[in-house]
């Protein structure tokens, strides 16, 4: 039986949506393999009852059959469904590694990126790599053009997850179809800032360039408290705040020693709501590992 450990990630940014993505040092699932004559699979865990086994439904289904590798697949969730913390894509990309490993299939990472995120098709209806890429290759990704530019990077992060569910389908419901030119610039502008800023681990550069964004707007309207928790976490030194992914979880980039005091204002501002939620202090980290 083959083990590999795969994180939670987080899309968009603000200014990159379905383009940018980091990986998380934590929370994480755990995938389980072993050879069988065909796939069956099993889900534990956080908001396991809500994933389907049947392999034609669950993302890790579309990856054995990609891989051509049948097995028996445990998914052990850290990573809980619905969050916009990459969910279906750490399942995905764990079982990508561990089915090519199992089956001696010689896929680099980046050639698994286009058969994790098949996986992804199967929950979102698009087979969008801004979650895979990362959750595979660590660090902070650009999709772009079918291919994959990965940067290291390494920033504080708290990502604080109310206690709501948003599916990515109807997040994307509200996802604008067109934007004025001038909102097109100042995406551009953001999204430069916050790409020099990863290569340069600088908190500052980053937060400023997951500001606005076209779709965010949109999006926070889904979040309950999103306003307050956001300004919350800005107050307590936080140097950007945006949704991850497709919510609920906000995701605040911070400097070195100030994540406990932000993820603190968080659960605060969203208390103060009625909002239950829970706060990761993690970081950008590395991608999908075989134990
Ligand atoms: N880029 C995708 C979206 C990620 O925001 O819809 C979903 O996790």
């Amino acid at each position: 039986m083959l083990t590999v450990r795969a994180p939670a990630t987080s899309a968009n940014l603000g200014s990159g949506f379905d383009v940018f993505g980091i990986a998380l040092d934590r929370p994480a699932d755990v995938i389980r393999v072993e050879r069988a004559p065909e796939t069956t699979i099993t889900v534990t865990g956080v908001g396991s009852q809500y994933i389907p086994e049947d392999p034609a439904k669950n993302t890790v289904g579309a990856v054995a059959d990609a891989l051509d590798a049948p097995a028996h697949i445990e998914i052990d969730k850290g990573v809980r469904p619905s969050s916009g913390l990459g969910s279906s894509a750490a399942s995905a990309a764990g079982a990508a590694v561990a089915l090519n490993e199992l089956y001696d299939r010689g896929r680099s990472r980046e050639e698994l990126v286009p058969i994790a995120a098949e996986g992804e098709e199967v929950v979102s209806g698009i087979a969008h790599a801004d979650n895979v890429a990362p959750a595979l290759l660590g660090g902070f990704t650009i999709v772009a053009g079918g291919e994959v530019v990965r940067v290291d990077a390494s920033l504080p992060i708290v990502a604080c997850l109310p206690e709501a569910s948003v599916s990515t389908r109807d997040a994307r419901e509200v996802v604008p179809r067109s934007a004025p030119i001038e909102d097109v610039v100042e995406t551009v502008g953001h999204a430069s800032t916050l790409a020099v800023g990863m290569t340069r681990d600088d908190p500052k550069l980053v937060g400023r360039g997951m500001d606005g964004g076209i779709v965010t707007p949109e999006r926070v309207a889904l979040i309950e408290g999103y306003g307050d928790a956001r300004e919350a976490a800005l107050d307590a030194g936080a140097t950007g705040v945006t949704v991850s992914g497709a919510g609920p979880t906000l995701l605040a980039v911070c400097r070195e020693g100030n994540r406990r005091s932000v993820a603190g204002a968080m659960l605060d501002a969203f208390d103060a709501r009625g909002v239950e939620s829970r706060a990761y202090q993690t970081a950008i980290g590395e991608g999908a590992r075989l134990y």
